[in-house]
C-alpha cells in the first residue's frame, strides 16, 4: 500500500491539493492518507513554518503532496520558506520540471522538455549575512555531492523518456568554480552512462532567450537551483502558464510533488483556483518516486482529454471543482 502525507499549506494550497487527492484516489484507490501542516499560517500559530511533526509525518509516508504556501517579502525573524525548509531537511535534492504543450491552454503546440534542477543548494544555501552597512552577501554553494545526485537522476531520467538531447545550462564564464564543478560533475556522469553524443552547453542568458523563442529545440535541462527556478517559470508559459506547471521534490527514498505556483492570495475561497498543475505533480510522483507509469499516465491522459474537450478556460464560476469532475469524468 501507498501512504501519502498531504501538506495543502496557504492560500488556494488546500483547494488544489484536495482536487489532486481525489484525483489521486480515482486511480490508487487503496493510497493511504495523512495530513500535516505547513506554511505562513503555521508560522503564525505555532512559531515554527514546518513542524517536527511535518517532518515526522514526511519520513513516514515517504511520498508528499504539497500545496503552497505563503511567504513575507520582508525578513521575519524566525522564519524561513517552509518549501525550501522541507527541500533540505528531507534531502529532496533533485527538482523536476517537465513543461508539455497542451490542448487549449499552450500558447504554441510541439513543446515536450524537462527541466532537473538541483534542489537544495546554490543562492538558495541560506547563508545570506550583512558583511558591513550597505553591503549584503549571499553564498551560492555547489556541491560534487549535489551535482552527482542531479547528474545520476538525469541519466535515469534520460534512459526513460529516450531523451534526445541533454542539455547543461550554467554560466561557467563568469562563475568558473561553482558553475565550473556543476558543468565538469554532469559531463563526467553523463559520458560515464553513453549520453555524450547528445550533450549540449548553453548560458543561461543564452538559455532564457532561446527558452523564449524556440522551445522546442529542447529536451531535457539540467542546471542549478537559481536558474532553475527562473527558467522553470518562464518555461511555463509554454504548458499554460503557472496553473498548468507541475514539479516533483525528488530525493532518495522521499518525494514532494508540487505544484510551482504560489499561494493566489488574490483568487484565494473564490473557487477559481486551476488544480491541474497539482494533478499533473501528483502524476509525477506516481511515475518517478512508486514507478507507477500506467497510473501516472492515466492522471495525465486525463487531463488532456478533458482540455481537449472544453472550448475555454474560465476562470469565472466554479473552476476547481469544474476541472475537478471534468478529470475524473475523463478517467472513466
Ligand atoms: P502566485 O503563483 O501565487 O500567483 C501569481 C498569479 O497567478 C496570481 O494572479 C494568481 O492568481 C495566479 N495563479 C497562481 N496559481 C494559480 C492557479 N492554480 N489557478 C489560477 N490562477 C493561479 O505567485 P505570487 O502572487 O508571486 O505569490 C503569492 C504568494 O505565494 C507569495 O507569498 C509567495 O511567496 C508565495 N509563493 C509560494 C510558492 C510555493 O509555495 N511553492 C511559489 C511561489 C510563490
Ligand atoms: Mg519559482
Amino acid at each position: 500500500m501507498h501512504s501519502l502525507c498531504v501538506i495543502p499549506g496557504d492560500g488556494i494550497g488546500p483547494e488544489v491539493t484536495e482536487a489532486a487527492v481525489t484525483v489521486l484516489q480515482a486511480v490508487l484507490p487503496d493510497l493511504h492518507i495523512e495530513h500535516a501542516e505547513a506554511g505562513w499560517g503555521t508560522f503564525q500559530r505555532c512559531g515554527e513554518a514546518v513542524p517536527q511533526a511535518t517532518l515526522d509525518a514526511m519520513q513516514r509516508c515517504g511520498a508528499g503532496l504539497f500545496g503552497a504556501v505563503q511567504s513575507p517579502t520582508m525578513k521575519v525573524e524566525g522564519y524561513r520558506s517552509a518549501i525550501i525548509t522541507l527541500r533540505q531537511r528531507l534531502k529532496l535534492s533533485v527538482n523536476v520540471r517537465p513543461v508539455r504543450s497542451r490542448p487549449l491552454v499552450s500558447p504554441k503546440p510541439g513543446v515536450d522538455l524537462l527541466i532537473l534542477r538541483e534542489n537544495s543548494e546554490c543562492l538558495y544555501s541560506g547563508r545570506e549575512h550583512l558583511s558591513a552597512e550597505g553591503v549584503a552577501v549571499a553564498e551560492r554553494v555547489i556541491t560534487r555531492e549535489a551535482c552527482l545526485a542531479l547528474a545520476e537522476r538525469a541519466v535515469k531520467v534520460a534512459k526513460e523518456r529516450g531523451a534526445w538531447r541533454i542539455t547543461l545550462v550554467h554560466k561557467a564564464n563568469v562563475l568558473p568554480l561553482t558553475c565550473g564543478l556543476f558543468r565538469d560533475t554532469c559531463r563526467a556522469v553523463l559520458k560515464d552512462a553513453g549520453f555524450e553524443a547528445i550533450v549540449d552547453e548553453r548560458l543561461v542568458d543564452v538559455a532564457a532567450l532561446q527558452l523564449t523563442e524556440a522551445p522546442e529545440r529542447f529536451d531535457l535541462i539540467l542546471t542549478t537551483n537559481l536558474f532553475g527556478d527562473i527558467l522553470s517559470d518562464l518555461a511555463a508559459h509554454w504548458a499554460g502558464g503557472l496553473g498548468m506547471a507541475p514539479s516533483l521534490n525528488w530525493g532518495n527514498g522521499c518525494a514532494l510533488a508540487e505544484p510551482v505556483h504560489g499561494s493566489a492570495p488574490d483568487i484565494v475561497g473564490t473557487g477559481r483556483a486551476n488544480p491541474l498543475a497539482a494533478m499533473l505533480s501528483a502524476a509525477l510522483l506516481l511515475r518517478h518516486h512508486w514507478g507507477l507509469n500506467n497510473e501516472a499516465e492515466l492522471i495525465e491522459n486525463a487531463v488532456e482529454r478533458f482540455l481537449a474537450k472544453e472550448r475555454q478556460v474560465d476562470f469565472a464560476g466554479q473552476t476547481t471543482r469544474r476541472i475537478t469532475m471534468g478529470v475524473l469524468a475523463a478517467l472513466g
